[in-house]
């Protein structure tokens, strides 16, 4: 997040511009509002004038029943028509708001869906629940509140100055000139706030992820009975909230009063000089046009007020939306290529071309990496923790992009290939498998929601998970949780594989897919996979150091240190490569101890 921010800076004049472009769709709603609001204006702020000429009427004495009856009519009428107008007028407006924030809504959404796994993983998902949340709802209040009444006190304060003005220059412009330097101090501490509203809301994205991540190890915390340290980190992430909510609040109370006291140097003024003018007997300031003034006062004081407190709203807004662009701005770094190669049919064949990978530059995690897989091969990969298994599964999709080198599917280059089209024909489990809160039904039908009820019990079949969901209460019906808490590890693990199997893919990846379930789930994952091999139904690339399954594949690829050292089977290996043998035996070794310390051991 920090480290996002300081490479990325929006002026004010680029941010509303952006604003702005994405306000295209309602466009004709903000200009129909902005028609109607200034003819509202007007007909709401007639009835001053009024109380001026019956005053004036009052003061010579020409009032008759009649005239008064006319102008109460007048004042209640325009005043009604004004409120009809304002309120049809902030509708469409807020309307268009709403829109504009649902599109944001979902292009956020669809903007973390597709960004990559590395993007991910720097960002947390507190962090970004918090961007989706709480920044949209600021910069809502900004376009709904903040624009709208900004807006609205803007076309009120010019009109109102106008007529003001046109009652009397001198007692207009002499009660005007104290707002102007309400306003500049206004423009003033703008300028201070900002950054102490982006602090503010900084911390309060930091308290979100933290909150988010300590919920999620909520079971390690309590297992290491951490709950007080966690407290007291907590607290300082609290505190620093506070600290800064306190820092803006101090800003906004000192300032709030000098406003108010320059608006309402407004009021002494027109007194001031009104009751003068009328006292020396000037012809063309009236006991009326000081009425009028008095009700006009407040319509002048108001929009200097409103301004300041939105200028806090917009401020708050404008920090909100320069982290929303920031988000939408920050390309998704793999994509589909522009003119993406067909690819029709998948047979499967994965070839890597000296293939190098680094997650940072400088450190080098696969170099050099070539092999062939053919279509329909069963290959197993293998290699000591860290020696670069995971990462080389992770390229075949696309997760990441190798740095140097291509890597083929078919003899096309992955990256020429439309992306869902590469995905959609690999299928991947990896270690631990995310579920979704939901049926069992629904999980397995994630990546093929039309399949078939009898596609799904041959899924779950093949994957030997069909008989633990019929005993599940509800059995394909039943609740799974989120992320799958309400199952058992291997149980999970046989449900990924099922989900994986239904889409049957071309080519499956697995990496170490029994790393952390219990032995009587393993044994039945591992005949799953086998059987699928044996059965022919695509190339199947497994990450594993178990030596039931070293022992039976065909093919074996022995990483060491992002090298690929080693290739053939297993008696070919142990003959030729002495890195394998040794890692062979130390396996070998911690098979044969108890499976609670294989399964921490996993890798
Ligand atoms: N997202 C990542 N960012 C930076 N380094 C990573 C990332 N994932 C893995 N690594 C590093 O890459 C190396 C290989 O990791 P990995 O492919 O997961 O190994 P293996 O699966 O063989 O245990 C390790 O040194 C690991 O620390
Ligand atoms: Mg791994």
């Amino acid at each position: 997040m920090a480290q996002q921010d300081t490479t990325y800076q929006l002026s004010s004049s680029q941010l509303w511009t952006r604003i702005w472009t994405r306000l295209q769709p309602c466009r004709g709603k903000l200009i129909l509002s902005t028609a109607l609001l200034v003819l509202a204006v007007p007909f709401v702020n007639f009835h001053p004038l009024v109380w001026g000429f019956v005053a004036d009427h009052l003061v010579e004495q020409t009032l008759t029943p009649r005239l008064l009856g006319m102008w109460l009519t007048i004042m209640l009428v325009t005043y009604l028509i004004g409120l009809a107008l304002g309120a049809f007028q902030s509708y469409i407006l807020e309307k268009a708001g709403q829109a504009f924030v649902r599109d944001i809504r979902i292009e956020l959404f669809s903007k973390f869906q597709h960004q990559t796994l590395a993007y991910h993983h720097d960002h947390s998902s507190g962090e970004l629940v918090t961007r989706m949340t709480s920044d949209v709802d600021a910069m809502e209040q900004s376009v709904l509140q903040g624009v709208t009444t900004l807006f609205e006190e803007v076309v009120t304060f010019i009109v109102v100055a106008a007529m003001v003005l046109w009652l009397s220059p001198v007692v207009g412009a002499a009660s005007i000139l104290p707002l102007a330097f309400a306003f500049i101090f206004i423009q003033k501490y703008n300028r201070k706030v900002k950054s102490v509203y982006e602090g503010v809301r900084k911390r309060l994205g930091n308290i979100g992820s933290f909150l988010q991540d300590r919920l999620a190890g909520i079971q390690v915390t309590q297992s290491f009975a951490r709950e007080e340290a966690e407290k007291e980190k907590f607290e300082e992430k609290a505190e620093g909230f506070y600290e800064s909510s306190v820092t803006a609040s101090r800003l906004r109370n000192t300032y709030f009063p000098v406003v108010s006291t320059f608006g309402f140097l407004n009021n002494l003024v027109m007194l001031g000089v009104g009751a003068w003018l009328i006292l020396k007997g000037s012809e063309w300031f009236t006991l009326g046009a000081l009425i009028a003034y008095r009700g006009f006062w407040w319509r002048l004081q108001s929009p200097i007020r409103t301004i300041a407190q939105t200028s806090d709203i917009l401020q708050r807004a404008r920090a909100a939306a320069s982290r929303i662009m920031e988000l939408l701005d920050e390309p998704v770094r793999i994509e589909s290529p522009e003119k993406p190669t067909e690819l029709p049919v998948v047979n499967g064949a994965v070839d890597f071309d000296r293939v190098t990978f680094s997650y940072i530059p400088g450190k080098t995690i696969l170099s050099d990496v070539t092999f062939s897989v053919a279509a329909g091969e069963f290959v197993a990969v293998a290699g000591g923790s860290g020696s670069g298994k995971s990462t080389l599964l992770n390229l075949i999709p696309r997760f990441y992009d190798a740095v140097d080198g291509r890597i083929l599917i078919d003899g096309n280059h992955v990256k020429a290939l439309e992306l869902s089209s590469l995905r959609n024909s690999i299928g991947y489990v990896g270690q631990e498998n995310y579920l979704f809160s939901g049926t069992v039904d629904q999980n397995l039908r994630y990546g093929k929601p039309e399949a078939s009820e009898e596609e799904i019990f041959e899924a779950a079949s093949a994957a030997n998970a069909h008989e633990f969901i019929e005993s599940l209460p509800q059995g394909y019906q039943t609740e799974v949780g989120q992320n799958g808490v309400k199952l058992s590890g291997g149980q999970r693990q046989r449900l990924s594989l099922a989900r994986a199997f239904l889409t049957q893919p071309q080519i499956l990846l697995l990496d170490e897919p029994t790393a952390s379930v219990e032995p009587e789930s393993e044994s039945l994952i591992h005949e799953a996979i086998l059987k699928r091999t044996r059965e022919g139904e695509g190339t199947t690339i497994l990450v594993t150091h178990r030596v039931d399954l070293l022992q039976q594949a065909p093919r074996i690829l022995f990483l060491e240190d992002g090298e690929l050292v080693g290739d053939g089977n297993h008696a070919a290996l142990t003959l030729a490569c002495p890195e394998y043998n040794e890692a062979y035996h130390r396996w070998e070794v911690e098979e044969s101890d108890t499976p609670a310390q294989r399964v921490g051991e996993a890798g």
